[in-house]
């Protein structure tokens, strides 16, 4: 009676501890999101029974170490125990429990994650290799940067133009794949005027570690000026910049001279390219455009992959239009 009183202290001292070490305070990156505080409480119940199991674990097995060690010239076998049928009902009901538990807090957490607000903002999610574009289907936009007013619900439809990407924004402790040919929904209501960042969350090739974009929360004023600030322009150069920004070209084309991924776009019109066949050929119209809808035509000096291939993605024929590219080469034709 004596140990099992001991043991019983030394558990319930170890939780307690466990608990202090694991709140979400401190593990979990700051909240942004209505999303983010169920979550969260889901994540805080979760931890405390970790700190239950793990002081169960390591409280009974130090305890044993330090009261049932044998003493010196004991040369005895242990007791010789059958079984206890009391303990075994324990040991399978509690965890069964604790599971239906959870399975019940945790759909309760998912209905309130999922629950739809019919005048939700909607905005287009689109990941492709190494960039994210926004669409926004009701003002006819589009944006390299996810802006989305404070404490209203917004309707992201998540996409992808080539492979598997994830959206991932920690503050809004939100997750879903960005998968090609379907749009997956996901509902946050952001409640921090800030800055984030969102972060790719699958592995998608070269530049999968730098498929950032910015997310910024801002007032419903600074929303709809922004909305104002990215109509799509008419004049076919500040229209090719434009395309440059949300059409993924951004991410690995510069435009002072640095090498990224690609070749940099500064002084490239008319300019003579060397080629990775040996061959030299000049950056008019037809090169650029063949450039772009089929990258491996001619691949450029130095930017072949380990597998003799362009790192650009073959994606672009479709999901760049005629116009579109068009308006890319007549603003790349002013980058001198
Ligand atoms: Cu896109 Cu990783």
């Amino acid at each position: 009676m004596k140990h099992v009183i001991g043991a019983v202290i030394v558990v319930a001292l170890l939780t307690v501890g466990g608990v202090l070490v694991l709140t979400p305070a401190n593990l979990l990156p700051e909240q942004a999101s209505v999303q983010a505080v169920v979550i969260d409480k889901l994540f805080s119940y979760e931890f405390v029974v970790i700190a239950f199991l793990f002081a169960l674990i390591m409280g009974l097995m130090i305890y044993s170490v330090i009261f049932f060690r044998r003493k010196p010239g004991d040369l005895e076998d242990g007791p010789h125990i059958e079984g206890n049928a009391n303990l075994e009902l324990v040991w399978t009901t509690v965890p069964l429990v604790t599971v239906l538990v959870f399975a019940i807090i945790g759909s309760n957490t998912l209905a309130n994650v999922l629950h739809p607000d019919p005048k939700a903002l909607e905005v287009r999610v689109i990941g492709q290799q190494w960039a994210w574009s926004f669409e926004y289907p009701d003002y006819g936009v589009v944006s390299d940067k996810l802006v989305l007013p404070v404490n209203k619900q917004a309707l992201l439809r998540i996409t992808s133009k080539d492979v598997l990407h994830a959206f991932w924004v920690k503050e809004f402790r939100l997750k879903q794949d960005a998968v090609p040919g379907v749009y997956k929904d996901l509902r946050v209501t952001p409640t921090e005027i800030k800055r984030f960042t969102l972060m790719c969350a699958e592995i998608c090739g070269r530049n999968h570690a730098y498929m950032l974009a910015e997310v910024r929360v801002v007032s419903q004023a600074d929303f709809d000026q922004f909305i104002q600030d990215s109509q799509i322009p008419t004049d076919p150069v500040a229209r090719g910049e434009y395309w440059y920004r949300t059409q993924g070209c951004k991410a690995c084309h510069s435009i002072d001279g640095s090498k990224i991924v690609g070749p940099s776009y500064k002084g490239l019109f008319g300019s003579q390219v060397q080629l990775e066949d040996g061959t030299t050929v000049t950056a008019d119209e037809a090169y650029i455009k063949e450039s772009i809808i089929n990258p491996n035509a001619k691949i450029v000096k130095g930017f072949a992959g380990a597998n003799g291939k362009s790192a650009m993605p073959e994606s672009y024929a479709k999901s760049l239009s005629d116009d579109q590219i068009n308006d890319i080469i007549a603003w790349i034709k002013t980058l001198k």
